[in-house]
């Protein structure tokens, strides 16, 4: 008897039906009053062993639940195939994060806004330079000291070609090509041998610009990066300069502003004397004219520099340089409603 309710099983769970006719057959073939179940039931009351009753009477009843499951399962299909098809229209939908763009990125297109707002037209050049564009041209010539102020990552010895480390090496190229006067600024990545720290990284990025024409002077310098600092600030910030040394630039100078955080009261950030560096600029020396095949003599321009990581950390108050290249998820989504 025992193999024959297991036969049954193996018909249960193997059954199918191609419509609601076929299920009804089913039913009545296994529960009707005259069906299988009942039948096996009949069989059942004739057992003598009590051992045979309690095993065989719970196998029945373990097919007949087997039979009202399959009859359920195959009624409730071609319903829940209906409702697959019927989109419902008030579901929610699938939340997708927009993302945002990189700190780096909106304080380069905050920079370049301004200058272009000044009417400089944007150049960019190869990382990997040969050190004519890198050096030799911007009045650095081997063994000069001078090289010494860019600790330089070469990719070959003779004849040197190096990561770029400022993109001067943009202008020299444009200078080369375009004849004055000329107005670009050169954003981009820059490259130096240094070792990583909360201030301090190997790669950064940079937007220099430059100004070459028939008379122009250290005033229109200073105005230029005065309006800039206050656009790129607020209208409250002040702006010094300082002398300092480039080899490309003679008189040379690195701008401060009052620092944006304390407004030139003394922070931690200005280290307490209210001022924080953001650039270096000059007039261009007339020798770099004449490498780049600008006669000196009718041209003269100004030039300046600045690191994009520098002025983010300020405008965000951002204490550590490496956040910026960790891509840590949580740094980046503060950045979502700043562009
Ligand atoms: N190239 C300089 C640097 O990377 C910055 C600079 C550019 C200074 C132009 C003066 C004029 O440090």
């Amino acid at each position: 008897m025992l193999k024959l309710i297991k036969n049954h099983f193996l018909h249960v769970l193997k059954f199918s039906a191609a419509n609601a006719n076929d299920v009804e057959d089913f039913r009545i073939k296994y529960l009707g009053k005259k069906g299988i179940i009942s039948e096996l039931f009949e069989q059942f009351k004739q057992l003598n062993s009590v051992t045979d009753k309690k095993e065989i009477g719970k196998e029945i009843n373990l097919l007949k639940n087997a039979v009202k499951e399959k009859i359920e399962t195959l009624l409730s299909k071609p319903l829940s195939e209906r409702t697959k098809k019927k989109e419902d229209l008030t579901k929610p939908g699938e939340f997708y994060s927009a993302g945002s763009l990189h700190p780096l990125t909106i304080v380069k297109n905050k920079i370049l806004d301004v200058f272009l707002q000044f009417g400089f037209v944007i150049s960019e050049g190869p990382e990997i330079e040969d050190d004519w564009h890198n050096f030799s041209a911007l009045n650095i010539p081997m063994e000069h000291p001078a090289r010494d102020m860019q600790d330089t990552f070469f990719v070959q010895k003779d004849p040197d070609y190096l990561l770029r480390t400022h993109t001067s090496s943009v202008q020299v190229r444009y200078m080369e090509n375009q004849s004055p006067p000329i107005k670009t600024i050169s954003p981009g990545r820059v490259f130096r041998n240094e070792a990583i720290s909360a201030r301090a990284h190997c790669i950064f990025h940079q937007i220099e610009g430059l100004y070459i024409d028939e008379t122009v002077s250290f005033a229109d310098l200073k105005q230029l990066l005065y309006s800039f600092a206050k656009e790129l600030f607020n209208s409250k910030t002040k702006v010094r300069f300082r002398p300092s040394y480039f080899p490309f630039t003679e008189p040379s100078a690195e701008m401060d502003i009052s620092c944006n955080i304390c407004g030139g009261k003394g922070c931690n950030i200005c280290k307490h004397t209210g001022w924080v560096e953001i650039l270096g600029c000059g007039m261009v020396d007339p020798m770099v004219l004449d490498n780049c095949k600008i006669n000196s003599d009718k041209y003269n321009g100004y030039a300046f520099g600045l690191g994009i990581e520098r002025i983010a950390m300020l405008k965000y108050q951002i204490k550590d340089l490496r956040l910026f290249y960790e891509n840590d998820i949580r740094f980046l989504n503060q950045f979502k409603s700043a562009f």
